[in-house]
């Protein structure tokens, strides 16, 4: 009789998947139960979080819920506190922050527990690099939701419609600031005509608490003002800056600031002008400071001819700490180098004391598969905010130095380049949807666990939506064994897996040039800058491999506060997740395992092969639980990854073979490609 029953409700739900729109995100339509939401406020803010429980409450029928703004010193900014029947919060953004909340726990069957949640950083900031024509750097998911590709700066109804569901999906999870265009600005940003469609967007996001920023190009009062000069200390440039920001806050008061990328990859900077970080990034505080803005200061610098670029940043920045204004933040990326599969931390976290740091990552998967491969960054970003920096102590973790709990930061913030475009599921991927809620989560918590995230995420975007009696018994049955959890399983493993295929064993920036997405660690074209080319990190020769960064290389490891620096320092405690990444070693080098470096480093490729296809069969087999139209698109992108896995390791292997030379172990299945025409197709598809 039960497995009747669970047939039954197993047909019921099968039969009852429609078409999801992925464009709804984790934010799907409900059959909402009729609830009672008491709310003296009227604010835009306050109507929104009484619309949102009226549309998606699936508690108690007939409840009564209290929206209350009261003071309660317990809570910081816009935290809130829920009760079984209210929210509280200092602010509107707090309450509607709490709706969010609740609705997310009933969504996902987690108990509405009496208590407060406050956020971790002050600052939950997106930055998208777009650009005013409408392309996006790094962007894979179509083109701008803020620009036009024909560069029109008309404000369309369809505009307003998209800037809303924007402002609505990030307030859902806490983001509260955007930077609306690329860090490597255009000047026409600050343009009049361009500065009215951002009081446009503001106007639009205000209501649901984001706060709208700029990337500026440094150079710009010479290039837009005219002016002879962009140096710093110039009274006129001063003056120019002071005016501009006038101009800003009389259209846009609560602007939140710029965001500067300078004197970094070609772009302007106070170093051309024989100035510093600190005076430029001063220069601009002083001109937004008394509006109460911001200046988020990029320290991801590194010049052409340095021996190891992935010492430049610190080398820069750490002999200027303290000498920034209180209204500048440093914005750090996670690792030294550049966003890559994985990276150490950056050195800069906690080391920089007196001065606000922000850590920086990156949601577009620039170096993890674009918009083709699943691969959950969640974990990729838990593992960097509980990375120990030792820098006050065992447990200074990099979330603890960033986020106020161990330094008096004036700010706090932190940035996640976005993944959004023009593609209706907003990322490119369905799952990359999913490295946008876990980014805003974490913002807001940054000790969530990405077990709880991805589960979250899951429950909201992928639960279909039956009515309310039949939700509790496939909720807790069939749907959580045969899809949540496989699903989960495979979200949690998918960076690993792509470490694995693309870069294990501290293996860095070794994929192919510009467009970083396949493999490519033989391309250094001549004249090419060595730090853009793979050669100069893996530094493969016939005694071995990696990049020696100990103190008898480039001592990068000295920049780590003990014991992290003799850790990484030695060959016998470095963790060999980070293994090539500070040491160059020989290819018969012994490892924990007892095999050879080589062979080590072929079964982490072949593994990586391996996880994919089984993130295959894992997809193959919710099929039942699916929408068509979804389980398609990621069944089609999880093939395609995993031949793209496939031509990672065959390229790789094949071409360190030819400094090892050593077979590649038999049991591990053989190449399918030949290097000459990996290499060769690779040259063809850049012409
Ligand atoms: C990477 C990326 C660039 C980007 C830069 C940055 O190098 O490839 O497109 O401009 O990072 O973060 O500034």
């Amino acid at each position: 009789m039960k497995a009747i029953v669970v047939n039954f409700l197993l047909l019921f739900f099968i039969t009852g998947i429609c078409a999801q729109d992925s464009h709804q995100l984790w934010l799907r339509k409900k059959t909402a139960i009729p609830v009672n939401v008491i709310c003296t406020n009227k604010s835009a803010t306050a109507t929104i979080a009484i619309k949102e429980l009226q549309q998606g409450w699936q508690g108690k029928r007939g409840a009564n819920i209290s929206l209350l703004i009261k003071k309660d010193k317990a809570l910081k900014a816009d935290g809130f506190r829920l009760t079984q029947s209210s929210v509280e919060a200092n602010t509107e953004l707090g309450i509607l922050y709490g709706a969010f909340e609740l609705l997310r726990r009933q969504q996902t069957g987690q108990p509405i527990t009496e208590g407060i949640s406050n956020p971790s950083y002050e600052i939950r900031i997106l930055n998208h690099w777009d650009n005013p024509n409408g392309s996006i750097e790094r962007g894979y998911a179509g083109s701008s939701i803020f620009w036009h590709k024909d560069s029109s700066l008309i404000v369309t109804d369809n505009d307003k419609m998209l800037w809303l569901e924007y402002a609505r999906a990030n307030a859902s999870v806490g983001i509260n600031a955007t930077v609306l265009n690329n860090v490597n600005a255009s000047p026409l940003m600050l343009s009049a005509a361009y500065l009215d469609r951002v009081k446009a967007i503001a106007d639009i996001f205000r209501p649901y608490g984001i706060k709208v920023y700029l990337s500026i190009k440094f150079s710009s009062p010479a290039l837009l003002g005219g002016l002879k000069t962009a140096d710093p200390l110039d009274t006129k440039v001063i003056e120019w800056w002071k005016e501009k920001a006038r101009e800003i806050y009389s259209l846009i008061p609560d602007f939140g600031g710029f965001l500067v990328k300078a004197s970094s990859e070609g772009q302007p900077g106070p170093q051309d002008y024989g100035r510093t970080h600190a005076d430029g990034a001063n220069l601009l505080a002083d001109a937004v400071g008394k509006y109460g803005g911001i200046i988020m200061w990029r320290a991801f610098v590194y010049s052409p001819n340095d021996k190891d670029r992935a010492k430049q940043a610190y080398n820069e920045f750490i002999n200027l700490d303290g000498k920034f204004h209180d209204n500048v933040i440093i914005q750090v990326k996670n690792g030294p180098i550049d966003f890559q599969p994985r990276e150490p931390f950056s050195p800069l976290f906690g080391a920089l004391k007196q001065t606000s740091v922000m850590p920086e990552f990156q949601i577009t998967q620039e170096y993890l598969g674009h918009a083709e491969h699943l691969v959950f960054l969640s974990t990729m970003w838990e593992e960097c905010l509980q990375s120990d920096t030792y820098q006050q102590g065992p447990g200074s973790t990099v979330a603890r130095c960033t986020d106020g709990s161990i330094y008096l930061q004036k700010h706090s913030a932190i940035a996640g380049v976005a993944n959004i475009g023009l593609d209706t599921n907003w990322c490119g991927h369905d799952f990359a949807q999913a490295n946008w809620y876990a980014f805003g989560r974490l913002a807001w918590n940054n000790s969530l666990s990405s077990d709880q995230i991805a589960d979250e995420w899951i429950k909201q975007t992928f639960y279909p939506d039956v009515t309310e009696t039949k939700i509790s018994a496939l909720y807790s049955s069939e749907w959580q064994v045969n899809f949540l959890a496989p699903v989960k399983q495979m979200m949690l493993e998918s960076r690993e897996a792509a470490v694995n295929y693309m870069m294990p064993l501290g293996f860095h920036h070794i994929m192919s040039a510009n467009e970083h997405y396949g493999p490519g660690p033989w391309w250094a074209p001549a004249r090419m800058r060595a730090d853009w080319t793979p050669p100069y990190y893996h530094q493969a020769d016939s005694a071995g491999v990696g990049f020696n960064r100990t103190n008898t290389g480039s001592n990068a490891v000295s920049q780590y506060r003990e014991p992290l620096a003799s850790q990484f320092n030695s060959v016998n405690d470095c963790p060999e997740i980070y293994l090539l990444w500070f040491h160059h070693l020989p290819w018969t080098y012994k490892m924990k395992s007892g095999k050879t470096l080589w062979e080590e480093i072929c079964y982490h490729y072949d593994k990586g092969i391996k996880q994919v296809r089984q993130f295959q069969k894992i997809w193959d087999k919710v099929q039942p639980y699916v929408d068509k139209e979804r389980f398609l698109s990621v069944q089609r992108k999880l093939r395609n990854q995993t031949s793209n896995a496939v031509l990672w390791k065959d390229a790789c292997l094949l071409y360190f073979q030819q400094f090892s030379h050593m077979p590649i172990p038999y049991e591990i299945e053989r190449p399918v490609s030949n290097l000459d025409e990996i290499i060769s197709n690779d040259m063809r598809r850049r012409r």
